[in-house]
């Protein structure tokens, strides 16, 4: 199984996709995730990529698709892939379309979670980050039990350099112009659904099962 996640920052693709994968027996593929592992690394990767990142740019396709190209071949223990921030622009959409039928796979469905873009910013700006396992909190609508401590793990709580007011802007714009036109490309496809991210957690999640559950 093959599952896109497509929307915008702060939509709620990460805190969806760690329930869905566990629930599904997925492997777990973040762009965002791998690319801020490769900053704290110091990587040759992770220093080309964090001066986009901190900006609020997309981090140029060639080196996107690098990494994802290695992660698709998945162990057999799990029942396919969760792809949760890739891709971002139609040069990767159709990149994935040529390197899937070299490992056996197709899309099964790309899942659109739309958000107003005020409840966008709010959620973004008080997201907080676990450091050592990337549970995602937030300061009012998602809090840990204790203040800049992770429920789960016990790891310092922090905030994302991108996270700021000022960058959070340009992410959305950067979003509308380079990411929008993907909606549009998979609804030609027929692989498009789309869920009402304005809920609360539990109630996308649901909407997102169900979408699954079809599959
Ligand atoms: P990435 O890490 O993918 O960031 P993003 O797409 O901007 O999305 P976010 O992770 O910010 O939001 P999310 O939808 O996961 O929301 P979350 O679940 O955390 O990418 C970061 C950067 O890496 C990019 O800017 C780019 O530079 C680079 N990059 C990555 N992939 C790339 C690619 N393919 N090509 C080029 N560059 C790439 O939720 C947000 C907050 O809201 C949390 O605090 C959460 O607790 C809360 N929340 C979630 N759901 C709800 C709800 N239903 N109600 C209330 N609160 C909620
Ligand atoms: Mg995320
Ligand atoms: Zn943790």
């Amino acid at each position: 199984m093959l599952i896109i996640l497509l929307g915008p920052p702060g939509a709620g693709k990460g805190t969806q996709a760690k329930r869905i994968v566990s629930e599904n027996n997925l492997v777990y593929i973040s762009t965002g995730e791998i690319l801020r592992k490769a900053v704290k690394e110091e990587t040759s990767l992770g220093f080309r990529a964090k001066q986009y990142m901190d900006q609020g740019q997309l981090v140029p396709d060639e080196l996107v698709v690098e990494i994802v190209k290695d992660r698709l071949v998945e162990p057999d223990d799990k029942k396919g892939a969760l792809l949760d921030g890739f891709p971002r622009t139609v040069t990767q959409a159709k990149f994935l379309d040529k390197v899937l039928p070299d490992v056996n796979a197709k899309i099964d469905r790309v899942i659109l979670i739309e958000v107003e873009e005020n409840e966008l910013i709010e959620r973004l700006t008080g997201r907080r980050v676990c450091s050592e396992c990337g549970a995602n909190y937030h300061v009012q609508f998602q809090p840990p039990k204790v203040r800049n401590v992770c429920d789960r793990c016990g790891g310092d709580l922090y905030q994302r350099d991108d996270d700021s007011l000022e960058t959070v802007k340009e992410r959305l714009e950067v979003y509308k112009q380079q990411t929008e036109p993907l909606i549009s490309f998979y609804q030609e496809k027929e692989l498009l659904s789309t869920v009402d991210g304005n809920q609360d957690i539990d109630g996308v999640y649901k909407q997102i099962n169900s979408i699954i559950e079809d599959l």
